[in-house]
């Protein structure tokens, strides 16, 4: 059974949750594979709504087995507060979640040494504050890093913070004087206590996913973040620090590439982007305030406000290519109603010359000026359409300019947040 991945085109937020919810009706697992508390995602329950980061979208339904692969990072207080959330919401889970014993987990001395590093301006990323590049440091370091799998051994976990955490303690003073100092006792008895309840969860997911392959079984990967923010392709350094294009799948799941035969590209309308990192098409004026507040381009882990602006042809074909994407879906479509002139952005002005192909340099995108194409806007409120033909020509035409620029065909349209919002092309 071939596997399908949802990818986001741009910085996150592009609404992916929602294609990844309408597709896990139809598979058996959604594996997440990169990234962990870092991406917020609001996820409908009948008429109830959970903002999740960490736990991936498809835990709500109870046919589907909700994988945490290996390259996630997971902060142990968090996923438990998660699960507590939706049993008290009265979402079952059990089984139909699990969790990689070879994630890494994130201990609170990886968020200090965020909350030190952030505070310094010089080097500053606007990162979201939950250890997840520390964490992930340790991972490569290998040194100092600590896997799901060795919570579960209570001796060991003891022995291994005692060695790590007097290191720890002192790196961080180094980092920053205002350093919290940690006791490597008292977090081996939190985080032991925090291994028995996550302990049902735990298991070999690569093994999993490879007799669920064996069996024929379908599965949806949910890339999170976006591929702009990739840790080697996406607008370094302001990016995450996992590889958040479907390449993070083999790495981050053990389940090869080759089994993915779909991959879904999701664009929002316009830009967004949270933290720091260039954005050329950003839009500091009324109108960008008017998109932010229409398109609620608020922050679903941090409450930030979204940086936005007009939609940049040129990241969302780089984009494309490096994700391989077969189709692509536009969302949250609507907010640009009631805009008399859109536009899309096209080509760049660099250093006086023209380019129509993403700087893979952060500092060169600094430089480049946005050369724009102008198309009329519609007046009319979109969040009713539920076919192609119910859409204003204008609107119908947006969509289409977005397909030829970026070489895909456009197979999902998004006309607001609920699951009947959405016009299916093809
Ligand atoms: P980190 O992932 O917390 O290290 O943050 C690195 C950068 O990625 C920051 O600019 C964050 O705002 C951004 N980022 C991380 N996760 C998401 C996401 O899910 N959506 C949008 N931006 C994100």
């Amino acid at each position: 059974m071939p596997a399908t991945c949802v990818v986001g085109l741009q910085w996150g937020d592009e609404a992916k949750g929602k294609i990844v919810d309408i597709l896990s009706d139809s598979h058996q697992f959604v594996v997440r594979f990169n990234g962990g508390a870092n991406a917020g995602h609001t996820v409908v329950w009948g008429d109830r709504k959970f903002a999740l980061s960490l736990l991936p979208t498809g835990v709500l339904k109870p046919h589907v087995t909700s994988v945490i692969g290996n390259g996630v990072v997971v902060f142990p207080p968090r996923f438990l507060e998660e699960v507590g959330k939706l049993r008290a919401g009265g979402v079952p889970v059990g089984g139909n979640l699990v969790v990689s014993d070879h994630a890494h987990v994130i201990l609170p001395y990886h968020m200090e040494e965020e909350r030190l590093a952030e505070a310094e301006s010089e080097g500053k990323i606007g990162t979201t504050g939950r250890g997840i590049g520390p964490c992930y440091q340790d991972k490569v370091g290998r040194r100092y890093a600590i896997r799901v799998g060795e919570l579960l051994h209570p001796n060991h976990l003891r022995e291994r913070l005692k060695q790590i955490v007097p290191i720890k303690n002192r790196l961080l003073k180094a980092i920053g004087d205002s350093a919290k100092s940690f006791d490597a006792d008292q977090l081996a008895d939190e985080y032991l206590g925090y291994a028995e309840q996550i302990k049902p969860h735990v298991t070999d997911t690569t093994r999993l996913l490879h007799d669920a392959l064996a069996a024929d079984k379908s599965i949806l990967f949910e890339a999170a973040q976006g591929s702009l923010l990739d840790v080697d392709h996406g607008t370094y350094p302001y990016v995450t620090s996992s590889s958040s294009l479907p390449s993070g799948i083999w790495g981050g799941s053990g389940v090869p590439s080759r089994c993915v035969t779909r991959i879904i590209g999701v664009i929002k309308a316009y830009t967004s982007r949270v933290g720091r990192g260039p954005c050329p098409t950003e839009l500091t004026d009324d109108l960008g305030e008017r998109i932010r507040t229409v398109g609620r381009e608020f922050g679903t882990v941090t409450g930030r406000p979204r940086r936005v602006g007009w939609l940049d042809a040129l990241t969302v074909k780089y984009t494309a290519a490096l994700a391989g994407v077969d189709e692509v879906t536009v969302m949250l479509l609507d907010v640009l109603s009631g805009i008399p002139e859109l536009k899309i952005c096209v080509a760049y002005e660099l250093d006086g010359q023209r380019i129509e192909h993403f700087p893979s340099d952060a500092y060169q995108l600094e430089r480049c000026k946005p050369i724009y194409e102008t198309l009329p806007g519609w007046t009319e409120d979109l969040t009713k359409c539920r076919k192609a033909t119910d859409l204003p020509a204008a609107a119908r035409r947006y969509v289409d300019r977005v397909g030829a620029l970026v070489g895909k065909p456009v197979s999902v349209v998004s006309v607001g947040p609920d699951r009947d919002q959405t016009i299916h092309l093809k």
